[in-house]
């Protein structure tokens, strides 16, 4: 299928987010899509998904002018996205959400097709039980689950607004090995994403947006600095701050055990140090999250010992965690973390300012904008927060952090930030080790794991490793534990 896009324009407000993009893609071909958080990259795949309506400019499909005015009419013509965040149904049956888009457009799936869409998971190295409900899924695999679905759908243009976040090493080669093979069956496919290894790996050509312009594109074989510099306007290297644990003990953990309907986590024993970053490794869904909202009272242990300051907090509810000093950063930030609906203003007098009959709106502004000038976030006090790009979100979900802090339990703190913003929180956070806070955090992303962390967790199968200094531990080796390999007997 052949797409031109001529001369798009979006606006959102004051704000351009599609300032007259044209751009021709191939059938066959698997086209990168790069850019700073807020560049117009989600924006522009919107649009050519149907899921918002461009104000201006062409879209051509096969050379006929098309108007989509919705998902279904995308998905109609075969063209099909899987979102930065997931757009799902969390309180349905995994079975129920298929089936919705089913009927959405309108092609009825036989009993041979609930097989074909098992093999497409199987594939794919994917296991979802079709009966599991959508909500208990992590992030990352319900954005496994959105590419099934539009696999199984049968798109020939596949649009992926970041879908890596979430998956282990093995699942993307085979990811990236099925859209290689789909490539080679004509269908075109677009990445968006913030991993220029995984640009370099997969696409063949890559076109860079910078505030709503495509500003250039290159064909493979890429240089990376080549392309930050087409991003960013310039180099940027990535500086790790000296370790930062003291000896002094921020929390124990002791013989620790989790349970829920999907992972069981016995006997879990360590010592998190005042000022040390702790990361947890491991493939999407083995028990990172249920480990992290365990020690941020959000999630009763079955067993086991939480110690602050030799008092046992286990069994306590997290708002005594958070007296503490504990707080928690989920990585669905739009359903978890942030409200939609709600300004930015409003997000830090729920979070920051006195809890008082009468809001002092004096107070909240100044503290609303001297927020959005630290963490660089694209938008104004009254903005929605769903109105910002995803990179944005995050940086306004981390900017919620109260300080000082004694621990940050944080789950995916990077998600969907650009290089350069992503090293830039992380030398905020390094700061606030310096103040002897403590961090555990999980990520999919092994160089991040490595770069950032002092000690590592590595979760597998319901095990959990000894900390593990990573100064001794290489990628490879930490991929190959979390595939399961090279664990003691
Ligand atoms: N629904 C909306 N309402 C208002 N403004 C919006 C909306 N969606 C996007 N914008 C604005 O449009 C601009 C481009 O956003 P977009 O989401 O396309 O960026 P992006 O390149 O995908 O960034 P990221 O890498 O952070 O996901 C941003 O300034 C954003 O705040
Ligand atoms: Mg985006």
């Amino acid at each position: 299928m052949l797409i031109e896009l001529i001369e798009i324009h979006k606006f959102f407000g004051s704000v351009h987010a599609n300032n007259g993009i044209t751009l021709t893609i191939e059938p066959g071909q698997i086209l990168g899509v790069l850019g700073e958080n807020g560049a117009g990259k989600s924006t522009l795949m919107k649009v050519l998904s149907g899921l918002i309506c461009k104000d201006s400019g062409k879209i051509l499909i096969n050379h006929l002018e098309q108007e989509l005015n919705s998902p279904s009419d995308a998905l109609r013509l075969g063209i099909g996205m899987l979102h930065q965040d997931p757009h799902d149904f969390p309180s349905m049956t995994i079975r129920e959400d298929l089936q919705i888009w089913d009927s959405r457009t309108g092609v009825k799936k036989s009993a041979s097709d609930w097989q074909q869409l098992i093999a497409i998971q199987k594939d794919l190295g994917f296991h979802f039980d079709l009966n599991g409900t959508v909500g208990e899924l992590t992030v990352g695999e319900r954005q496994q689950l959105e590419l099934v679905r539009l696999l199984w759908l049968g798109v020939e243009v596949l649009i992926l607004d970041e879908p890596t976040t979430g998956i282990s090493a093995a699942q993307q080669e085979v990811l990236f090995a099925a859209l290689k093979k789909l490539a080679g069956q004509d269908k075109t496919i677009i990445f968006v994403s913030h991993k220029l290894e995984e640009v370099k790996e997969l696409c063949s050509r890559a076109v860079v947006l910078r505030k709503g312009c495509l500003i250039g594109e290159r064909q493979a074989p890429f240089n990376e600095n080549d392309l930050v510099e087409l991003m960013f306007g310039r180099q940027i290297t990535r500086t790790r701050t000296s370790q930062s644990g003291t000896q002094d003990i921020c929390m124990s953990v002791r013989n620790l055990s989790i349970e829920d309907f999907r992972i069981r986590i016995e006997n879990v024993n360590f010592d998190l140090y005042a000022g040390e970053v702790i990361g947890l490794a491991g493939m999407e869904g083995s028990g990172q999250r249920q480990f992290l909202q365990t020690l941020a009272g959000l999630k009763q242990a079955t067993g086991g010992r939480i110690e602050i300051d030799r008092e046992d907090i286990n069994g306590k509810n997290c708002f005594e965690f958070q007296k503490r000093g504990i707080f928690y950063v989920p990585s669905a930030r739009m359903e978890e973390g942030l409200v939609p609906g709600m300004t930015l203003e409003e997000h830090y007098i729920l979070s920051d300012c006195e809890k008082r009959m009468f809001i002092n709106g004096k107070n909240s502004r100044m503290i609303t904008e001297t927020r959005i000038e630290r963490f660089n976030i694209k938008g104004r006090a009254a903005t929605n927060s769903e109105e910002l790009s995803g990179g944005n979100q995050q940086r306004l979900l981390l900017s919620l952090l109260k300080d000082p802090a004694r621990l940050l339990l944080l789950e995916n703190p990077t998600r969907g930030l650009d290089i350069e913003s992503a090293n830039w929180i992380w030398s905020i956070l390094r700061e606030r080790c310096q103040a002897a806070t403590s961090i555990i955090f999980s990520s999919a992303d092994l160089d991040e794991l490595t770069f950032y962390a002092d000690r590592i967790l590595v979760f597998f199968a319901g095990r959990i490793s000894e900390p593990l200094p990573s100064s001794g531990l290489t990628e490879e080796k930490l991929g190959r534990m979390i595939g399961g390999k090279d664990w003691p007997k």
